[in-house]
Parts: C-alpha cells; structure tokens; sequence
C-alpha cells in the first residue's frame, strides 16, 4: 500500500500587522467589539508588493528546505486559493516557476476557505494511486485585495496568508487516514463577491458599486459553520475508524473563536487539544489550516503518531474534514550553513531559470518577426 507522507511544511505571512484600533479609524467599530464576537486582535495585511503568489512562494521554499528536497524533484504543484494574482493562468503555476520546480504539473484549486482541504485529499489520492510521489499543496490568499474596507462586518475578519505542505510517497501508514468533503451550492449568496466573474463580467458601474469585493450574511455563515464543522469532523473520525477521544490534535479553520469554541463544545473536545492563532491572524482563508499546523509544530505539539483533525469551511457553501496521521519527527533541526547556501543556489536558479525561458521566448518571436518581413 502507498501512502502520501507529509514530510516538510511552512508558511508565510505579511510582515504589516493591522490592530483592531486601526480599524476603528476606518469603520464605526471597536477592539473590544471585535474581540469578543470573534477573538481577533490583530491580522497581518499583504504590502504593496506582495501577492498570494509571493506569500505561496516563500511557504513552499519553507516547506522544501524543512523537508531537504530540490524544487527539481517535485511532480505536482496545487493551489488552493480564491484571490489568485490574476484570473489567469493559474498561481500554481506562477509558484512552478519562482521555485524551479521544473518537472511539475501545477494547478489551482477554489473551495474557497475549505481549499486547502480539497488540495490535501486530491494530492494524497494521486500519491496513494501511484501517480505522482512528490507534491507540494499550498494554500495562499490575500482577501485584503477584495474586502470592501467601508463594511465593518467583513472588513474586521479578514487577513493574508499562505501555508504549505510537501507530500511524499511512503510504505508507512501515514498521512491522510479519511476525508469529508461536502458542498451546499443554494449558500452561494451567503458569501460571496456579486461581480468580476463570467455571469457579471466587471464595469466601472460594479466598481462603483463595490460590487467586486466580498458580500457576506454573518450570522447566516456563523450557523452553517458551526454544524458544517461538527458534522463533518464526525464523519471523518468515524470514516477513520476513531473516536473523537483519539483525536489528538483539532486544528478547525481559524474564522471565529466562538465559532471554534462552539465545535469543540459540540464535539466533546477539550479546549487543550484545540489550536487556534486567529487573535493574531483573523481569517486568512485558505492559508489558515496550514499557518495553524505549522505553528502547531513550532509550538511541539504535534508528534509522531498523533491523530489530527483539519476542518475547513467557507464560501460555497463548502467544508471538508481531513483526518491525518502525522508521520515524520518535527523537531527543528539547526541548518547547515552549506544546506544554507544550497537552498540560495536553488532560489537564483530558479530566478535564473525563468529569465532565460521569457529571454528565448521574446528571441524566437522576434525570429519569427524578422522571418515574416524578409528580415
Ligand atoms: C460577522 C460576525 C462577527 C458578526 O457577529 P454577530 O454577533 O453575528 O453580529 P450580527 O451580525 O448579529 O450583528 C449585530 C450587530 O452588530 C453590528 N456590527 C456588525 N459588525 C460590527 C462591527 N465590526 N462593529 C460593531 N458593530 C458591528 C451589526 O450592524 C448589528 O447591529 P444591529 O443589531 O444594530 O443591526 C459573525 O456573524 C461571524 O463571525 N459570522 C461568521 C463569518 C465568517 O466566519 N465568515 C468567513 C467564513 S470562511
């Protein structure tokens, strides 16, 4: 039997942080008003020069270095993602090319907040098939591009992020142990953004509007997420062939802390096998289950054998529950100076690599040009 081994992990975030007494200056709120409906303190914004790609970028280059593998031996490279850094092509294959992962496929993948959930059951069924061994999932987003900062009920909840994790084919029973995944597709008004896409492509009328940036109904969103994740961390612990006692660690998608609270109630969890960084953080979309893991793993608390539960929900409506058995000891070790200076080498080539390519593309069309004149 093969399975997909989670053998390196990392992240990402912008280094600005945004209190809540800044947003007070923006909007009719306050601190203390948005720490006690949702346990956010602070969250960290995206700079003018950061995307989702560069944050996905700098996690998978963590993600590599801890797992001490060479871009070049990675296959697949998928992103879970909704604010990708242009509506094509994909960021994957952005991250494909920033890393010099030259061997990879590379595709996105929007489930909204739950994205990085799908990512992890797609590239664990194509490690576990024999299709592919080595694969990087990463979820990224920078909701702060398409959050309207006059709406005090979203504009509170939201920051950037990105988190990654190298999967790795392994003969040790490892990795992903089930999965829920689920989707409720008559919610897609409870959270969305009206326009931009095919059915309203974007005019300035829409801009105008603030159509293109994100409407949500909270409390609709609140009750769906609190039984979306119940239900599903139910089914996945049960498809495991656990209890909810085994669980070892909860790692629920970082929304809201009463809404993590009020799961972890629900599904009998003590509040010290729950992980949650959304007071310094907020809700980082997709990125928040895999920041959350990592720190996790910085923090110790994730050991060899331990069972995890990873829910994700959101837009869609979607969710999805994962049940993981971790595999690898985590416990950081120093780099090598020489390690140090091999990953550095990888990084300009990388950078090197893609100069190179565009270089020869603009010569052949050029050749092509002169050839058409009689050049
Ligand atoms: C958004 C959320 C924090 C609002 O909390 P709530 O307790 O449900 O608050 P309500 O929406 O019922 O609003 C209560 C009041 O607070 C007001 N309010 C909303 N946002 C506010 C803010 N930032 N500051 C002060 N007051 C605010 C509302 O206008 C409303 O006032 P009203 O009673 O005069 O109309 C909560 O619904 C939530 O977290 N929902 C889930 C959202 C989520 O996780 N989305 C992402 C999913 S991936």
């Amino acid at each position: 039997m093969t399975y997909a081994q989670i053998v390196g992990w990392g992240y990402a975030v912008p280094a600005r942080t945004m209190t809540n007494f800044e947003i007070e200056k923006m909007v009719d709120t306050s601190d203390e008003w948005i720490r006690t409906r949702t346990g956010i303190s602070e969250r960290r914004i995206a700079g003018p020069k950061e995307t989702t790609a560069t944050l996905a970028t700098r996690a998978a280059q963590n993600a590599l270095q801890v797992a001490d593998l060479s871009p070049s031996k990675v296959d697949l490279v998928i992103v879970a993602t909704s604010t990708p850094d242009y509506p094509l092509p994909s960021v994957a294959s952005i991250i494909q090319d920033s890393i010099g992962a030259s061997r990879a496929g590379a595709f996105d993948i929007n489930a909204a907040c739950s994205g990085f959930i799908y990512a992890l059951a797609v590239a664990s069924g194509m490690i576990a098939s024999g299709i592919y061994e080595t694969i990087l999932v990463i979820g990224a987003d920078t909701l702060s591009r398409m959050i309207d900062w006059t709406d005090r009920s979203t504009c509170i909840l939201f920051g950037d992020g990105a988190g990654a994790l190298l999967l790795r084919k392994s003969d040790c029973p490892t990795g992903l142990r089930a999965c829920v995944l689920g989707s409720d597709g008559s919610g897609v008004g409870s959270l969305y953004i009206p326009a931009g896409g095919s059915r309203a492509p974007l005019t300035v009328e829409h801009v105008q509007n603030r159509q293109h940036l994100i409407k949500m109904k909270g409390s609709e969103v609140y009750r769906f997420a609190i039984q979306a994740i119940t239900q599903a961390t139910q089914q996945a612990v049960q498809q495991a062939g656990l209890t909810v006692d085994d669980i070892d660690l909860f790692i629920p998608h970082q929304a809201n802390i009463r809404i993590i609270q009020a799961a972890a109630k629900a599904l009998k969890i003590p509040p010290e096998k729950v992980f949650s960084n959304v007071h310094r953080y907020g809700n980082t979309s997709t990125a928040s289950i895999p920041i959350a893991l990592c720190e996790a793993i910085e923090m110790g608390k994730v050991g060899v054998g331990a069972n995890l539960a990873l829910v994700g929900f959101g837009a869609g409506l979607a969710w999805g529950a994962a049940i993981v058995q971790w595999g690898v000891d985590a416990t950081p070790v120093p780099v090598a100076w020489w390690k140090s200076v091999i990953r550095n080498i990888h990084s300009r080539e990388a950078v090197v690599r893609s100069f190179a390519l565009r270089t020869q593309r603009r010569l052949d069309a050029l050749r092509r040009f002169n050839g058409v004149n009689g050049i």
